[in-house]
């Protein structure tokens, strides 16, 4: 029997701090999906600000826009069958939530990584130029970051490989009922 994965259209929205993994994992899953032949859009926050979002800055103001952009081509993907990832650092409650309530199917990842850990691997080295203060408004560091209060999952990223955060969310996508494989929940995703 031709095996047949069906999913229906929902939102996965990584949140968490600079270098935590939202980007890395967010990838591992969309691969895996489109291996499977699932109609699938990745919004990366630094994509999004060279195009959609080009000309924004860190303000308050303008991560909301930001992010209510974001959201609001996520809620026209999904709405239409399709599955948006959505990788930004969104760090206020208030507008993922105002995201959230605008979105039938929304699964709020949480990228969860100890700061200290974040400033010691300082992948893109911004850690270091905020600690500095050549950086202004920088998340964690000088901006504010509010933590999800009841994200549907939570991931490690010091603790867990990439692919086992992937897993994780991909879990709970099956738990939620939102992809299928013959029929049942996709168990066989790699
Ligand atoms: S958000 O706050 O509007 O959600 P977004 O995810 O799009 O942020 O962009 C974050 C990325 O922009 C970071 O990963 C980093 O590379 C870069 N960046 C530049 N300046 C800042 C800053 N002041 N605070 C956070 N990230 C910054």
């Amino acid at each position: 029997m031709q095996a047949s994965f069906e999913h229906k259209g929902f939102t996965i929205w990584f949140t968490g701090l600079s270098g935590a993994g939202k980007s890395t994992v967010s990838s591992i899953l969309e691969k895996r999906l489109r291996g499977l032949g699932a109609r699938v859009e990745l919004l990366d926050g630094d994509e999004v600000r060279t195009n959609l979002s080009k000309g924004l800055g860190f303000s308050k103001e303008d991560r909301d826009t930001n992010i209510r952009r974001i959201g609001y081509v996520c809620r026209l993907l999904s709405r239409n069958g399709v599955i948006a990832i959505a990788a930004a650092i969104s760090p206020y409650r208030k507008t993922r939530d105002f995201v959230r309530s605008g979105i039938e199917n929304f699964i709020e990842v949480y990228a969860l990584c100890p700061l200290e850990k974040l400033m010691e691997r300082d992948v893109k080295g911004l850690y270091k130029k905020a600690l500095a203060g050549e950086i202004k408004e920088f998340t964690g560091v000088s901006d504010p970051y509010e933590e999800p209060l009841q994200p549907e999952v939570v991931i490690e990223t010091d603790r867990e490989t990439p692919e086992q955060s992937a897993d994780k969310v991909w879990a709970r996508l099956e738990e939620l009922g939102l992809l299928s494989l013959n029929g049942r929940p996709a168990l066989s995703h790699r």
